[in-house]
This record gives structure tokens, C-alpha cells and sequence, in this order.
């Protein structure tokens, strides 16, 4: 049956101490409450329905991206009132899940298995809590049936005892879940309309409820603080950190790799300590990379060695290389194979070609480098006039000597050699040496000035 999803996101999240709504909080990097949409796609729901009201334009902005209806909760009367604020947009033919947008790490097959096992019923997925308080409990029948479910605040010592808990996570077809919370009322405890009161009425038409449980509880956690927000993001990045293992990446420590986004990473990788991976990145077999390196959007080959403390963002960076120590590849760099890039480089949107070396102290930008180029220590293409970027062009097998600044708009040609401490302003032809430089002077005799007594 077509799915229809509703992500109650309205609360307030007083207890982030934020003035960011908490939905928007991020866990791997991205809000809260897409992961909870990322889910709901996953599933292939035909709608996603996001009620939303603390902070809502905030929220809406920062998930224009949605394919989802807005639905706004003006006052947050209770959960059931939340749901029933998407009954004018959600399709009522179709099963409905309802998800929460606190809750981020729920799996896709916990929620299939909810869904498989309650067609045609009503669906409450809940979880057995060494400490369940806080959570409304699970009623049951002498028949394990379930009969109801009743809140913390609301139940009774005996019922306090109980362990198993709502996740709050269910799944109902809409026509008969619009009908069940047309009869829910306020009064309890805390003058809230309870999304889970419908189960009471269902036992009570003979709705069969069937129930299903996640494999962890992490899965059903929600987010109310920053600590339970750095906690499920450590579950998280260890869950990550184990499948790369499982998949024959090397980890010096599953501890200290965070991946915000989603890596490739083929077998025999090995990555050192303290390893960050920001949106999509990919890497090749047998590579190496260093301790503390930051790689961002990037696509590295296989058997390169990147050095400790490297940041590398938007690159390609073909098989072969070595990058580092301390070495920054900013966007748009691509290193051909066998290219070597050393210690406080940076090189930006340049293409550097097969086996070419710059191995110290340089800035390459805006540039076109052939193969076999060695360029020197602080060599500097000068690519801004404090106006415009303009353009290096370097041939094959040039040699830079060191400390060259290369003006650009400018054009190497191949076999060029460049004396060192050059500023080369003007194109070079074919093989031939360029030495600018003021002829070196010598004095004999020369007294340093003496310290006054
Ligand atoms: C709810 C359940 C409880 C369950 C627990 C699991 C009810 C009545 N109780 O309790 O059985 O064990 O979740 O965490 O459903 N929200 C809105 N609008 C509202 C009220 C809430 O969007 O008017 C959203 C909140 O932002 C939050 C979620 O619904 O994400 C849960 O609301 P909350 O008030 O925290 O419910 P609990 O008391 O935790
Ligand atoms: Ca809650």
C-alpha cells in the first residue's frame, strides 16, 4: 500500500539552550530532522508530511530541498493534535507512518518490519528500557494483546513498573487513523491531546494492534538535550566506522574517524587517527592517509599517500600520489598520477600533470602544469592583480628554480629551466633559461657596525 509519512517537528527544544530550533541541530552534519526525511524517502513514501512550529521559517529554509508538504502547528497542544493538523494534506487512502523529527537514527528495516507486520492494523513500535521512565508504557492483555498505552505522568505505580515503552513511532491507514483521533480528548495530566490514546480506541473497535521492536534502542532515541546529541552522533560515526572494517578498511582507531556525508572507501585503505570525511568522498585501494587529515567532496586514487595534517577539498587526486605533510589542495586541484605535493603547499583550482613535483613552501593557483615539472621551494604563481585571476601556463619538464614568482597572465613553454629567485613576467619559449636576478656583488674587507659601549 502507498506511504504516506508525517515527521511531527514542532516541539521546541528548550532543554538545546539554543536558538536554533532543535530540529536543525545536526548530527553527522546534517539536521535532525533530514535524516528523519532521508528515512522516510528511503522507505519510498509518496508523501512526507512535516508538521512544523517553533521556529518554522528557519526550519523551512533550511529544508527548501524537501520534497515534502509544510503543515504548521500553531499551539503544540499534544501529539495527537499534531497529527491532526495533516489530515487536510495527507492522502487518507494511503498507510500513514508517523515519525518524529528529534529522532534521527531510526533504521529503514526497523520501520519495513513495522510496516510489513501491520497491514490493515495499527502499528506501534516499541522497545524494552532497563529504565523506562518518562516513556508511556505498554498495556497488555492476558493475551500479550496490547490494550492501550498510558504516560508517565498518568499511570500508576504498578503500571510505572512496566518496561516495555511506546517509541512513539506508528503506522495506521489514514482513513481509519483521522477517525480514531476524532475521538481522542484532553484529559489527563498534562491537558494534552495524545496521539496515544488511539490505541485504547482501536482495542476497543477491534482494530488489531501489532507491535514491532528495533534491534537497538539508540534507534529510537530521541534528541532533547546536547548530550544526547553527542551520544547518538557517537553511535553513529561507530556504525560507520565498523561497516568501512567490515568492508576491509584498516582504522588505527574507530574511535577518531567522523564522516559527515558518505564515503567510498575500497579495501586496504588505511586510515590513520582523527580522520574527517565532509560530503562525497571516494578513495582508492591501498591508500594511506595520515593522522588529523580533512577531506571534503574529493575523489582520491588508489595507493596514494596523504601525510598527516592534509585538508583537501573538491580535488581529484589520481593513483600514485603523495600529498603532505601539511599540504592544502583546495577546489578544483587535480594532481595526475605520480605527482607529489610536500609540506606547506597549497595549490588551487590547477591541473598538475604526471609525475610533476612541488614539494615545498609553494602556491600554485589557476594553473596549468604539464608533466615532469619540478617546481622549487617558495615558488609563487602570482595569479591576482588585486583585480582580476589570470592564468599560468607551464609546458613539460620545466624546472622552476626556487623562490620564482611566475606573473601570470604567463605561458612556460615546454624544457623551460627558470633560474632560481626569477620573477618571470613575460612567456618563455622552448628550452630556454630565464634568469632574472641583479648580478651579485662582493666587498672585501667589510667592517659590521660594533655595538656602542
Ligand atoms: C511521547 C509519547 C510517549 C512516548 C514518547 C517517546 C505521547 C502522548 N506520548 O511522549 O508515549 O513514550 O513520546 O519519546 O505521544 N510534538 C509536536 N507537537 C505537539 C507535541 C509534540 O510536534 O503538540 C512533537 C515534539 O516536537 C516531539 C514529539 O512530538 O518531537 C514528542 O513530543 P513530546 O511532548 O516530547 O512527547 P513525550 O512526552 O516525550
Ligand atoms: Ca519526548
Amino acid at each position: 500500500m502507498p506511504l504516506s509519512v508525517i515527521i511531527l517537528a514542532a516541539g521546541k527544544g528548550t532543554r538545546m539552550k539554543s536558538s536554533i530550533p532543535k530540529v536543525l541541530h545536526k548530527l553527522a552534519n546534517k539536521p535532525l530532522v533530514e535524516h528523519v526525511y532521508d528515512t522516510a524517502k528511503d522507505l519510498g513514501a509518496e508523501e512526507v508530511i512535516v508538521i512544523y512550529g517553533h521556529g518554522g521559517d528557519q526550519v523551512k529554509a533550511s529544508c527548501k530541498h524537501f520534497d515534502a508538504k509544510w503543515v504548521e502547528q500553531k499551539e503544540q497542544l499534544g501529539t495527537g493534535h499534531a497529527v491532526m493538523q495533516a489530515f487536510d494534506s495527507v492522502n487518507l487512502n494511503n498507510n500513514v507512518l508517523v515519525l518524529y523529527g528529534d529522532v534521527p537514527l531510526t533504521k529503514k528495516e526497523t520501520l519495513e518490519n513495522l510496516l510489513d507486520n501491520s497491514e490493515g492494523k495499527v502499528g506501534l513500535l516499541s522497545v524494552n528500557l532497563h529504565n523506562p521512565f518518562g516513556y508511556g508504557r505498554i498495556l497488555r492483555n492476558d493475551k500479550k494483546q496490547v490494550t492501550g498505552i498510558v504516560e508517565q505522568k498518568d499511570a500508576s505505580e504498578e503500571q510505572q513498573k512496566i518496561q516495555e515503552v511506546n517509541t512513539g513511532i506508528l503506522s495506521c491507514n489514514g482513513e481509519t487513523l483521522k477517525r480514531l483521533l476524532n475521538n481522542i480528548d484532553n484529559k489527563n495530566s498534562q491537558g494534552e491531546y495524545y496521539l496515544t490514546d488511539i490505541f485504547e480506541l482501536a482495542e476497543k473497535d477491534k482494530i488489531e494492534i501489532k507491535t514491532a521492536q528495533p534491534e537497538s534502542s539508540y534507534e529510537v532515541e530521541g534528541v532533547n538535550n546536547r548530550l544526547q546529541l553527542a551520544t547518538l552522533e557517537r553511535i553513529y560515526q561507530r556504525n560507520i566506522a565498523d561497516e568501512l572494517m567490515t568492508n576491509g578498511v584498516a582504522l588505527a582507531d574507530p574511535s577518531r574517524i567522523d564522516v559527515r556525508g558518505k564515503v567510498e572507501i575500497s579495501n586496504d585503505v588505511y586510515i590513520d587517527i582523527n580522520a574527517v570525511f565532509e560530503g562525497k568522498v571516494k578513495i582508492g585501494s591501498g591508500t594511506n592517509i595520515g593522522p588529523n587529515c580533512v577531506i571534503n567532496n574529493s575523489v582520491i586514487g588508489e595507493n596514494v599517500n596523504i601525510k598527516a595534517n592534509c585538508v583537501i577539498e573538491n580535488a581529484i587526486v589520481e593513483n600514485n600520489c603523495e600529498i603532505g605533510p601539511f599540504a592544502r589542495l583546495r577546489p578544483e586541484t587535480h594532481l595526475s598520477v605520480n605527482v607529489k605535493v610536500g609540506n606547506f603547499v597549497e595549490i588551487k583550482k590547477a591541473n598538475i600533470g604526471d609525475g610533476s613535483k612541488v614539494n615545498h613552501l609553494s602556491y600554485i593557483g589557476d594553473t596549468d602544469m604539464g608533466k615532469n615539472v619540478n617546481v622549487g621551494a617558495g615558488t609563487i604563481t602570482c595569479n591576482y592583480d588585486g583585480a582580476n585571476k589570470h592564468k599560468t601556463v607551464i609546458g613539460d619538464n620545466v624546472f622552476v628554480g626556487s623562490d620564482t614568482q611566475l606573473i601570470a597572465p604567463v605561458n612556460i613553454s615546454n624544457g623551460v629551466t627558470i633560474g632560481a629567485g626569477a620573477t618571470v613576467t613575460k612567456d618563455v619559449s622552448e628550452d630556454m633559461l630565464v634568469i632574472s636576478r641583479s648580478p651579485q656583488k662582493t666587498i672585501s674587507g667589510w667592517q659590521r657596525p660594533l655595538k656602542k659601549k
